[in-house]
């Protein structure tokens, strides 16, 4: 009885220990060449992705006190979640209607949090060449009006999302996160 007791506790033990394969952490590079966005950092602010956010714009909340430009994503179970502390569940929709236009935004989830009807939240993958897309469709970027900055749309071959000019369609590569830091990002 009590060798078992004894062998039953270190199979729990060995089965907490055992690591957690914990899904890839990634920040993600536009690609469009010959274009302001080529290269361009994605960072999260405002409950937005964007491209080429000035330094002093960059407001998320990180664990370790310091500055960090990009955003670290990762997907689970095909939803796309923002990179943050145990607590905090910083998480991704989009909206293909013809209200959304292809707009993604990202929220704070909790269990009476969920959007639904439009707002679709499964459907993010990295293809065989990193890329991320959302249920086939890649990712476009619009320029803001009163900075440097360009915010992230869902391609949808909608020429003037939200009515913003200027959009260029960009490959959206995913880099693995060596080191990830969980950070808090900010809202409207
Ligand atoms: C989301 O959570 C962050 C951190 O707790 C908080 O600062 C922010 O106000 C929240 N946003 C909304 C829309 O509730």
């Amino acid at each position: 009885m009590k060798l078992s007791a004894a062998v039953l506790s270190l199979f729990a033990a060995a089965s907490w220990a055992a690591p957690t394969s914990s899904p890839r952490r990634f920040s993600v590079m536009a690609l469009r060449s010959a274009s302001p966005i080529h290269f361009a950092t994605v960072s999260a602010t405002k409950n937005q992705l964007v491209l080429n956010l000035p330094g002093d714009k960059v407001d998320s909340q990180c664990a370790d006190g310091e500055t960090h430009t990009a955003a670290t994503l990762y997907i689970k179970d095909g939803e796309l979640f923002l990179y943050g502390p145990d607590d905090q569940v910083q998480q991704f929709f989009v909206d293909r209607s013809g209200m959304g236009q292809g707009v993604v935004q990202y929220f704070n989830r909790t269990e009476n949090n969920v959007p639904g009807g439009r707002l679709e939240l499964k459907g993010w993958a990295v293809d065989e060449n990193d890329n991320l897309n959302f249920d086939g469709n890649s990712l476009l970027a619009c320029p803001s009006q009163t900075d440097s900055s360009w915010t992230v749309w869902l391609a949808l071959g909608i020429d003037r999302p939200g009515g913003n000019e200027g959009c260029l369609g960009f490959t959206a590569r995913t880099l693995t996160s060596q080191d990830p830091v969980p950070c808090t990002y900010s809202s409207h």
